[in-house]
């Protein structure tokens, strides 16, 4: 039976693209927790913070919520799913044990490395282990890479040339300084060179569905310079992931995965995504999340023509993709993704074209009703198209209609993948 009362967890851009997907499936209710006032058009918000897994909990109770969807990784690391489930309420987001495929990369690479999946080499150091990371360290060419095992809002993947500074950052992830807990552990592994993409499933034990690969925009500056973001920009199907690519990451990487967390005795739920490194020697994962990723959920799930399919359980219908490219630009406050200002007004929502989409990802209303700024990653501007090209034209058409104080973002998203499209 189709669910009634449906609630998404979370309140970013991609809950919006979530809310925004459910919105278009008939005879649903949906109502998000906290939400924003993007998803406050088509949903009911309900003041309930994403991490405050008690309150959810008897919020899906009294609501008599038919399936939970939860968006971001922190609940779902913190067990929001095993609460759920506990109690008997349907929730798409893997158990704690399995949200530690993100949750911990020295749980991920260990993972990989008995389920023969390929992933760069790496070594794993704790507190007590620094002579023997920085001599590891020295096992490998620069660039070098260091990673804090747990959850570090994003930041806990540092990459220099210089050995020196590697060590210096090693003992202060060591030492908890840089990351606190979360840095207790390190990974130190290989730097992989190639092009990246992300791809997700929505996971059901060993079944799944792939939907559209993507491909992200990670840093700050035009031609990929400049610091790390949580991604300046997404489009989707990325040309880079071919068909035969796809099937080596199916057969060598997705299956391995989901068998090997179903032999643990943990079997995924959820959305899995897993971040692509494709190297010469095919392609190797760079990490797994729990979640779906933003701003590729802004691109992803508009192509997602039957939406349906994540309410149900059992799946006896193929995930069918909308034809065409979906290109996503995000805006962001002058200064991310260092300090930045918020409550700086925004204009032109109205302006924007009515074939566009809208994703608020940082922005709250003040007591006169005024959208105001209220977060590093503002809006994500999303366009389609039967070409990648008609896709941006679309997306940075609506760009233009929007201004606010220091709005950032990137001119050349998706640019790469015109140039590769357009080469026989
Ligand atoms: P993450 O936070 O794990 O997504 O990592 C941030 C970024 O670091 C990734 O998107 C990659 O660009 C880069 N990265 C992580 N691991 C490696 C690696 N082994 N080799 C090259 N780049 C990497
Ligand atoms: N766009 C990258 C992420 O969601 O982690």
């Amino acid at each position: 039976m189709m669910p009634r009362n449906v609630l998404v967890v979370g309140s970013g851009g991609r809950e919006h693209a979530l809310v925004w997907a459910l919105s278009r499936i008939p005879g649903l209710k949906v109502y998000c927790a906290p939400g924003n006032p993007g998803t406050e058009t088509l949903a009911r918000n309900v003041p309930i913070a994403a991490t405050d897994i008690p309150g959810l909990l008897a919020f899906a109770r009294q609501e008599k919520i038919d399936v939970t969807i939860v968006g971001p990784e922190a609940p779902l690391v913190a067990g929001i799913a095993d609460a759920f489930s506990t109690e008997g309420l349907p929730v798409i987001g893997p158990v704690r044990k399995a949200a530690l495929l993100e949750g911990s990369k020295a749980f991920a690479k260990r993972f990989m490395a008995e389920s023969g999946i390929p992933t760069a080499p790496y070594g794993i150091f704790g507190r007590d282990e620094r002579k023997k990371a920085h001599r590891f360290l020295r096992s490998f060419a620069p660039p070098y890479v260091l990673k804090a095992d747990g959850l570090a809002a994003g930041k806990g993947v540092l990459i220099t040339d210089s050995l020196s500074e590697a060590d210096a950052l090693l003992d202060r992830m060591l030492s908890g300084e840089l990351f606190g807990e979360a840095g207790s552990q390190v990974v130190i592994e290989r730097f992989l060179q190639g092009r990246e993409a992300s791809l997700f499933a929505l996971v059901h034990g060993t079944a799944y569905l792939l939907l559209a690969p993507a491909e992200d925009h990670k840093r700050l500056g035009e031609g990929d310079t400049g610091p790390n973001t949580g991604g300046m920009g997404a489009y989707a199907p990325t040309p880079f992931l071919s068909s035969e690519v796809l099937e080596v990451v199916r057969t060598r990487i997705l299956e391995p995965t989901l068998e090997g967390m179903v032999s643990r005795g943990t079997p995924y739920r959820g959305f899995l995504y897993i971040s692509l490194m494709l190297t010469e020697e095919g392609p190797y994962v760079i990490e797994y999340n729990c979640r779906l990723g933003d701003p590729e959920a802004q691109v992803v799930l508009p192509l997602w023509r039957n939406p349906e399919l994540m309410l149900e359980d059992r799946w006896e219908r193929p995930y069918e993709q909308i034809s065409g490219y979906a290109a996503c630009v995000v805006l962001a406050s002058a200064g991310y993704p260092g300090a930045y200002e918020t409550g700086i007004p925004i204009e032109g929502l109205d302006a924007v074209p009515p074939d566009v989409l809208v994703f608020h990802a940082g922005t709250r209303r003040d007591e006169f009703g005024r959208l105001l700024t209220a977060g590093g990653r503002v809006l994500g501007i999303t366009g389609m198209g039967d070409t990648l090209e008609e896709a941006l034209r679309r997306a940075y058409a609506g760009v233009d209609a929007v201004q606010f104080e220091g709005m950032y973002y990137r001119r050349d998203i998706g640019r790469k993948a015109i140039g590769a499209l357009s080469t026989p």
